[in-house]
């Protein structure tokens, strides 16, 4: 039996290279015990034996790294073990990582997705409080996380709130700042935290993105959030108020965001994607991989706005890189408009698809998703303002519009959108990719081309 005995929780970089020596002695995963304690590393118990056994050399694909990092940070204890499982399989047979119907690779992606949540959570609903410390203010929030999420977030702190000195405290460790390091100091209970109001500017110009009067209106958003998180929240008092206020405070966010503080809005952008990661606004989080975010420059003056991302997209976290991404980009090409210099997003941000055995099919989202999702997309066009968006398909046309409409009756013409700029509506390329007859598929292509040419010219 091999101990392994990993630095931290959360010690990626010690699973992994235990993990290569291992798997590359050839050690079964039955033989292995992984456990985290601050003694050093008596890495393998015998290492003798690992250096005896000719190491053989193998290449794991980047998929089950990236899966790896994630579940590292789950709290199960048996996580070590199930990724060094899932490892010694890959090496044998790489493909596996793709398998999303194999037993273990959907356990371990369930928790990748756990941790995931976990980290938009602590994002969303930590508060801070303030208080004068012999420096001067400090700003103080308390969290509890399910995950050992702490120290990979607290960098997405930093980044949003670099010119406060701030520290959030968990219970499992805490983390300073102080304007220019980071640093780390031991585990806290409530009780060492302030008392009092949390401080509303500091969280209102990020955070209040989060009060969607949608979701507070229909109570999702309560149920959304763990009591564990309410009670650390004396705002929550104040949800009337917000239902209120809340379309007018986030129109405001995000319009602010474009003028005020040099007008970041790349990094309003980047808020916006980072919380849409953790998007659980209607059911199809649950199924899909990621949320696939727009992309492209913040600048363009050109939107196109597709579906809902499929099977490939929903892998690599990109949209419209699939088969229809690729019809779309020929089109583009042949209508004479730079993809590159465009803004790529979809009506809805998660892949909904039915599983058949091993192939996940494709399914259409229905009204109450793509209302659910609308909030990202209205996000996404109030801070790029495109002078034209341009709907592939009905799902998008409907999203764009804000009702059911058919692509017969809008094609091809500029249509004037009651939010600003100008709409317009073209078929989805996968329509052309189903039409089983050549001389059809090539008219159909032809006058799709002809649209984006159309959207381009009517800028
Ligand atoms: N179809 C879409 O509508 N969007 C994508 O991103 C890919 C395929």
């Amino acid at each position: 039996m091999r101990v392994v005995t990993l630095t931290a929780e959360d010690d990626f970089e010690g699973w992994r290279d235990a993990a290569r020596a291992l798997a590359g002695a050839r050690v079964s995963p039955s033989e292995v015990v992984w456990q985290v304690g601050d003694h050093p590393a008596d890495l393998f118990g015998d290492e003798a034996v690992l250096e005896s056994a000719a190491p053989r050399a193998f290449r794991v694909p980047r998929a089950f790294l990236d899966l790896a990092q994630t579940v590292i940070l789950h709290s199960d204890p048996q996580r070590f073990a199930l990724l060094y499982t899932l490892l010694a399989g890959v090496i044998e047979a790489p493909k596996r990582i793709d398998d999303h119907a194999d037993p273990l690779v959907r356990r371990l992606e369930e928790m990748a997705k756990a941790v995931r949540r976990d980290i938009h959570k602590m994002r969303a609903f930590v508060r801070f409080r303030e208080i004068a410390d012999d420096v001067g203010t400090r700003y103080i929030a308390w969290f509890e996380p399910e995950h050992h999420i702490v120290r990979t977030n607290a960098r997405f702190f930093v980044d949003r709130f670099a010119n406060m000195r701030w520290s959030i405290l968990t219970p499992e460790l805490s983390v300073h700042w102080d304007r220019a390091t980071l640093k780390e100091g031991p585990p806290a209970t409530k009780a060492d935290a302030p008392e009092g109001d949390p401080v509303e500017d500091v969280w209102k110009t990020y955070y209040a993105s989060i009060f969607n009067p949608a979701r507070l209106k229909t109570g999702a958003m309560l149920k959304e959030m763990p009591r564990k998180y309410w009670k650390n929240m004396p705002e929550t008092a104040l949800v009337k108020e917000l239902v209120a206020g809340a379309r007018q405070r986030e129109t405001a966010m995000v319009q602010t965001a474009r003028t005020a503080a040099g007008g970041n809005i790349a990094g309003a952008w980047g808020a916006l994607r980072d919380e849409a990661m953790g998007c659980t606004r209607c059911h199809l989080y649950e199924q899909a991989t990621q949320t696939v975010f727009g992309e492209g420059p913040i600048d363009a003056r050109m939107m196109f706005v597709g579906e809902q991302p499929g099977d490939n997209e929903d892998l690599e976290g990109h949209p419209f890189v699939g088969p229809a991404g690729q019809m779309f980009d020929r089109a583009m090409a042949d209508a004479g408009v730079d993809r590159a210099s465009v803004y790529v997003t979809n009506a809805v941000k998660h892949f909904k698809f039915e599983r058949r055995g091993k192939r996940r099919i494709h399914s259409k989202p229905d009204a109450g998703e793509i209302t659910a999702c609308r909030w990202w997309y209205e996000q996404e066009r109030l801070l790029l303002k495109p002078a034209m968006t341009v709907a592939l398909g009905a799902t998008a046309a409907r999203q764009m519009i804000g009702k059911t409409v058919t692509i017969t009756a809008t094609r091809g013409r500029v249509i004037e959108l009651a939010e600003g700029g100008k709409g317009w509506v073209t078929i989805h390329p996968s329509f052309l990719l189903r039409l089983p007859d050549k001389a059809r598929a090539e008219d159909e292509y032809a006058m799709f081309v002809e649209d984006l040419k159309g959207a381009a010219k009517a800028l």
